[in-house]
């Protein structure tokens, strides 16, 4: 324990004070921090000035963190998209490649400075990727996960929860499609046999073949929205051959359903193939997986219990997953206290070791005190913070970062251009 002077021995109008490091951390609790180890890319600066350096996958090598997943939380506009672009562009300089789910389709500048286009997904479009594709070689329980997924999707296009026998009509009609499908289950293979079961499926369940397709009818239905109806042409099919991942970053582009009440299920479909697809790999680099506009996920139990049991995932895949959301609230949404909701929004904290926060509205920062166990000095600090400014939460650390951004960054990371635009832009 280290003792430090007297503030100002010189002042003769100020009383002295004597205080231990630890006294002092708590009085002022990011300017007393040390750094964290010093190693990864440059985020930005601290409030002392000095360079702040993170790399979740070297921090949890060193044991700082148990996993390294991330949620950045900040109001509209507060830089939260900005800072994961640069930060994916810094870590690709260093190996590491990038996953987007991109729902305003505004990380094609930073795919394409990489050489590589993002991947559109549009209602009737040239691009399929199909999320029942099963990861074969390295997932021991893929067949599992294949039909978790489906029934998240189905329970996801109902909008509740599925009665017991819709979740066994879902497991045999997959069961179905993987027999009659010669390569991969697909989502239309899964409907036909909602549809039309087999024998052998019904007798497995000891139902007759009529009264499994009733209790999947509404399942069947439900589905056809992504096969045929406002949905269909995206996730219908086997995965269009030319989609390559191989790049150091690569994005999907889901600007076209932004706004729309599906966004959440879209997001999902994509998001189980990139799991597949992570399974599948044998690339030993480590990869970032992004969901940009996460709130749209959260919205529906069925999807967020599927994406925190996919974050759980992250240490197996060598993956760091990162959740962008406007509020804390918007993890507990659609939940009371004590409900599923916020149990799972607890979880989804708690698999998260590394919170960035942005500034926060006022009447928000007590969700965001409560949720993340900010200190009163912390909860005032986000109230007050500024544009690319936000304190860090990682493990039990905490920081105050200053962003900073490049001038060759800093087209990659603008979405002002539409707000300039409007004003006169450049000339203004
Ligand atoms: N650290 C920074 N330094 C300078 N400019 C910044 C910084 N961070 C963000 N900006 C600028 O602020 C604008 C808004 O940033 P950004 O799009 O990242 O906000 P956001 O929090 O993701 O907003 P939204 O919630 O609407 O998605 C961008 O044009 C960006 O260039
Ligand atoms: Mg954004």
């Amino acid at each position: 324990m280290s003792w430090l002077g007297d503030v100002d021995r010189r002042s003769p109008s100020l009383a002295s004070h004597r205080a231990t490091t630890a006294h002092l951390a708590a009085a002022f609790p990011f300017m007393a921090s040390s750094e964290l180890t010093g190693r990864g890319v440059l985020i930005g600066t601290d409030l002392g000035g000095s360079p702040f350096a993170y790399d979740p996958f070297h921090l949890y090598e060193q044991g700082l963190l148990t996993n390294p997943n991330m949620i950045v939380i900040g109001q509209i506009g507060r830089g939260k998209s900005a800072f994961v672009k640069s930060y994916l562009w810094r870590q690709a300089v260093f190996g590491r490649r990038a996953w987007v789910l991109d729902p305003k389709g505004e990380y094609g500048s930073l795919a394409r400075a990489w050489g590589a286009a993002p991947i559109a997904l549009r209602p009737g479009g040239d691009v399929r990727l199909n999320p029942l594709e099963l990861a074969g070689r390295g997932d021991p329980d893929g067949a599992r996960r294949q039909a978790e997924l489906l029934a998240t999707l189905c329970s996801a296009c109902l909008g509740r929860p599925l009665f017991p026998a819709e979740r066994a009509a879902a497991d045999v009609a997959l069961v179905d499609a993987v027999m009659g499908c010669r390569s991969q289950a697909t989502l239309p293979a899964v409907v036909e046999a909602l549809l039309d079961p087999s024998e052998q499926a019904a007798s497995s369940l000891r139902m007759s073949k009529s009264q499994l397709a009733r209790e999947g009818r509404d399942l069947a239905l439900e589905l056809r929205r992504l096969v045929l109806g406002d949905l269909r042409g995206m996730f219908d099919g086997p995965t269009t051959p030319s989609v390559r991942l191989d790049g150091p970053i690569a994005v999907l582009d889901l600007s076209a359903l932004y706004g729309s009440d599906a966004l959440g299920i879209v997001i999902t479909c994509a998001a189980a193939w990139l799991q597949a697809t992570l399974w599948n790999s044998t690339a030993s680099a480590h990869t970032i997986v992004v969901v940009d506009e996460a709130w749209a996920v959260l919205a529906d139990v069925a999807v967020a219990r599927w994406l925190q049991a996919s974050w759980k995932l992250a240490r197996a895949l060598g993956v760091a997953n990162i959740a962008v959301l406007h509020r804390c609230s918007d993890l507990t949404a659609a939940g009371e206290a004590g409900s599923s909701q916020w149990a799972l929004a607890g979880g989804l904290l708690s698999d998260s070791e590394t919170r960035v926060l942005y500034g926060q509205a006022p009447g928000e920062v007590g969700a965001a005190a409560q949720a993340i166990g900010l200190s009163r000095t912390e909860a005032q600090v986000v109230s007050h913070l500024g544009r690319g400014t936000a304190l860090w939460k990682v493990g039990n650390r905490s920081f105050l970062v200053r962003h900073r951004i490049s001038d060759l960054e800093r087209e990659l990371v603008d979405t002002d251009v539409a707000m300039q635009a409007g004003l006169g832009g450049e000339n203004l």
